[in-house]
């Protein structure tokens, strides 16, 4: 087993009646990776992500997460496991309407039993925000709703940060900033993984993989020449800047 990998999946299939969202789909990140996930609507990124999130599990295969094999592992544990080290973000901004950016930030915490409101700023800060903490939810921008939901998922400094099409509904302006922030804690040694139909937001990652019908399409190590190559031809993308 290998200690630097955050998550491996080993011939993972997740089907649903007759059909199979993942197929023998076999995918190791490294701790500190930025790996983009691409793939039509239908593919199975979702569901991929729903496997290494600890919200959902195989039907066969193998998962091991930071080291632990929880393939067959109980809700509960995939509960705590989740609350200790993973941050989740995604498209829908998932906020409580009747409470601050502040408030809701801090509500993450209380699921972990942590009510401190000076992490809560500290969280704000890192993504810009620190002062808009007192405002709802609807007295921001659809960039600083996302901007929230990410201080929410970095609460806890999990060690897996997961975002489903986290700048699906932004604009371009929103969607750079959002991806400076992963850029930023991935700089800091945050392992992340992104969901994105954007080639943009694909090309900052180190790395991607594709999914197609449920199977892994992309190669690993094979270099994006910019320019160069249609979308589909993407399978690893060298960081800009
Ligand atoms: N709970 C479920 N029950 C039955 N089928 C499901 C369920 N969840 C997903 N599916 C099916 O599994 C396949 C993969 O779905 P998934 O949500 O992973 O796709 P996706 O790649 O995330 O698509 P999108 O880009 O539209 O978000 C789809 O055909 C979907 O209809
Ligand atoms: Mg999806």
């Amino acid at each position: 087993m290998n200690r630097s990998n955050i998550v491996e999946l080993k011939n993972v299939s997740v089907i649903y009646d007759t059909l199979a969202a993942l197929q023998d789909v076999n995918v190791e990140v490294q701790e500190g990776e930025w790996l983009a996930v691409m793939g039509p609507s239908g593919s199975g990124k979702t569901t991929m992500m729903n496997i290494i999130g600890c919200l959902d599990r195989p039907t066969r295969g193998t998962v091991i997460f930071d080291g632990e094999d929880i393939s067959g592992a109980s809700l509960k544990t995939l509960t705590s496991i989740r609350r200790e080290k993973i941050g989740l973000i995604f498209q829908q901004f998932h906020l409580v309407p009747y409470l601050t950016a502040l408030q809701n930030v801090m509500l993450a915490q209380y699921y972990h039993s942590l009510v401190d409101e000076k992490e809560a700023l500290k969280a704000l800060e890192r993504v810009g925000l620190k002062d808009r903490s007192s405002h709802l939810p609807k007295e921001l921008s659809g960039g600083e709703q996302q901007r929230v939901c990410i201080a929410r998922a970095l609460i806890n400094y999990p060690k897996l940060i997961l975002a489903d099409e986290p700048t699906g509904n932004l604009d371009e302006t929103n969607e750079s900033i959002v991806v400076d922030i992963f850029k930023g804690l991935n700089a800091e040694g945050s392992t992340i993984i992104v969901v994105t139909h954007d080639r943009e937001v694909a090309q900052r990652a180190e790395r991607v993989v594709r999914l197609a019908h449920g199977k892994v399409v992309t190669g690993r190590h094979h270099r994006h020449h910019h320019g160069a190559h249609s979308p589909q031809d993407i399978t690893r993308a060298k960081p800009n800047g």
